[in-house]
This record gives C-alpha cells, structure tokens and sequence, in this order.
C-alpha cells in the first residue's frame, strides 16, 4: 500500500490524521489555512468585546465579559498551537494576518455601537460559530478536531451568557428592547455571512469535504443556525430583519432571504466598516507587547543551564 493509499483509508476510516502521518501537501496547507485564519478568528474577535470592558453595566456583566475575552484568547492559542503541529510557526501566520495576507472572519469587522450589541455577539455570533465548530469536533486532522472538544464547550457558555444578557435587555424598559432589536437588525446578515460562501461559489468545499476537514457545505450549517436560532429569536419578542423568511411546513426549515454577498466580498477584501481598525490594533498590540516577548525568551534562556543541571 502506497502512502497515498494509506492516507486515503483512514479517511475513509476515519481515523484521525496525527502530525507524525504522512499526509498530501494540498491537505497539510489546507489546513494551515483554515486552522491559521480560525486562530486569527479568536484573536481579532476580542476586540469588538473588550471595547465594553469597561463600560458593562454591572460588575457581573464585567466579570462574565473578562473572562469570555480571556477565553477567547485561549481559543488562539490551542489553534495556533493545532497549526504549528503542522510544521509552520505561528510568528509567520500572525505576522501574515498582521500584512493583511491573510483572513480572518468577517464578523469581527463590524462595530460594537450598544450593550445589547455584546449580549447579540454572544447568542448569535458565538451561536453560529458553535454550530460550524461542533462540526469541526469530527474534523479528519487529530490536533484540529481535538481542540474543537474544549473551544466548543466553552462557546457554549457564551452563547448562553449572551442569551441570558439579551433576554433581561428583552424584559426590560421600551429603551432596552428597542436596543436589543437594533444589535440583531445589524447583527443578523453578518452572522449568516460567517459560514461562507453559497456552495456553488465555495471554492474549497468540494475538496475538503472529499478530505473530511470539513464534515459539511457551508449552506447547510447556515441553515441548520437558522432552524435554531429564528424560533430563540421569537421566544424574545423579537424579530428577524427578513421580509422573506418563512417557515416552509413540508421541509421544517426555514426559508430566508438573498444574502448581500456584494458586502460579504467587501469585508473580506478589507474594506469592511473596522477592517483597518483591527489591523492596526492587533499591530500596535504586537509592537507594544515587544518588550513582553524579549523579557520572556531572556528569562527562559536564563532558566535553561538550571534546568538542564
Ligand atoms: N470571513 C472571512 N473569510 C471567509 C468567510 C468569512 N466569514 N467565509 C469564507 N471565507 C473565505 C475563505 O477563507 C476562503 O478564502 P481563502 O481561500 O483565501 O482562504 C474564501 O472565503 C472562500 O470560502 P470557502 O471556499 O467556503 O472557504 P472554506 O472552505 O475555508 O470555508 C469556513 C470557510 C466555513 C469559514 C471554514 O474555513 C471554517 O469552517 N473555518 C473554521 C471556523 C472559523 O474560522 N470560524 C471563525 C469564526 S468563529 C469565532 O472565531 C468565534
């Protein structure tokens, strides 16, 4: 049996592709890719939430708040370390996201106006990246799929956390259901936008779902968080900002409207409304933090003949 063959059946198999296994090229850059710009997702996506740190309206919202950002970062880090087990080093891939040469998702491009803003972020941002990850638990690549167990767990706080904050806002003064409908109005597309492409113009799909990177097509997990999430939606009293969203009876799913791919493919070329204020955080960020990053590496080459003795 050739290495290729090799390869072939434990996908078939399903047995997990570990670092140490021979693997094609295509896959192994497919996944720095995709795991690389995942990585990315965790990072970029602190922003838009630590930007309420210090605004949250109780020291319970703030608590709760501190520690979904801290997690968030944690979620890099596992991917990051998913990434290098590859063969590439992280450096590279953040310093590629940093020159803008490579993605991340395009939700984390939208501003955070109001408090509601963080509740939505958490029930549906959060929401929809669960229903991509737990997917993702059975990705084809050990080192991916496992990190997916603990990310998905945690998201899963999130997205309650952001329910619960959502449904005290829905209970509460005129003011505060009026803010809450305007976070899902801005909110509502983007997040449909997170899972990508239609599948006719998803480029990687076919070639990744034949690898079981990805278990699968983007429409069908976007319509999968759609059955979820209308019915949360109503259970709020609030509305989707879709005329042509429907329960269709015979299928059980609901039926929604045309996605604006225009402003999709803007954001991800960069020219979304935060694009270049993101970049420029994560840049000021890694150019400030230098310093951490010496003192770091001084101290741990000065523990070395310690610990080598
Ligand atoms: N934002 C930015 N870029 C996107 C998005 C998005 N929402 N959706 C697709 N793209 C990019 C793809 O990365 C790809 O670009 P590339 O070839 O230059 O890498 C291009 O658009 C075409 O899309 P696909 O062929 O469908 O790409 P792919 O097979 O990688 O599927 C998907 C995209 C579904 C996002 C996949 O990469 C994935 O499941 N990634 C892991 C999950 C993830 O990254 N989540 C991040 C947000 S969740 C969070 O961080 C809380």
């Amino acid at each position: 049996m050739t290495e290729q063959q090799r390869f072939e059946e434990r996908i078939r198999q399903e047995t997990a592709i570990e670092p140490q296994d021979w693997m094609p090229e295509a896959y192994r850059k497919t996944l720095i890719r995709q795991i690389g710009q995942h990585a990315h997702s965790e990072i970029v996506g602190m922003l838009p939430e630590g930007n309420w740190l210090t605004r949250a309206p109780s020291l319970r919202r703030k608590a709760i708040l501190l520690a979904k950002v801290q997690d968030e970062a944690g979620h890099g880090l596992y991917l990051y370390s998913a990434a290098e087990t590859l063969g590439c080093a992280r450096e590279d891939l953040y310093q590629k996201m940093l020159d803008g040469k490579m993605k991340y998702s395009s939700i984390f491009n939208y501003p955070t106006l109001n408090w509601a803003d963080i509740g939505v972020i958490g029930w549906l941002v959060d929401g929809a990246a669960i229903v991509n990850q737990v997917a993702l638990c059975r990705t084809s690549y050990g080192p991916y799929a496992r990190a997916m167990v603990k990310i998905c767990k945690e998201e899963s706080f999130h997205q309650r956390q952001g329910f619960e904050a959502c449904a005290v806002l829905a209970n509460g003064s005129p003011e505060q259901r009026q803010m809450l409908q305007d976070a899902i109005n801005r909110f509502w597309w983007p997040a449909l936008m997170m899972f990508g492409p239609n599948d006719d113009n998803s480029p990687n799909s076919a070639q990744s779902l034949a690898w079981k990177i990805k278990r699968f097509g983007n429409d069908e997990l976007r319509q999968r968080f759609v059955d979820n999430t209308v019915p949360q939606v109503e259970l709020l009293g609030m509305t989707v900002p879709d005329k042509d969203l429907r329960l269709d009876e015979e299928s059980g799913h609901y039926l929604f409207g045309e996605i604006d791919w225009q402003e999709f493919n803007e954001v991800v070329a960069g020219r979304g409304v935060c694009n270049e204020e993101r970049l420029a955080a994560k840049r000021k960020a890694w150019e400030e933090g230098a310093w951490v990053r010496e003192a770091a590496l001084a101290y741990a080459e000065k523990q070395q003949p310690r610990n080598a003795a």
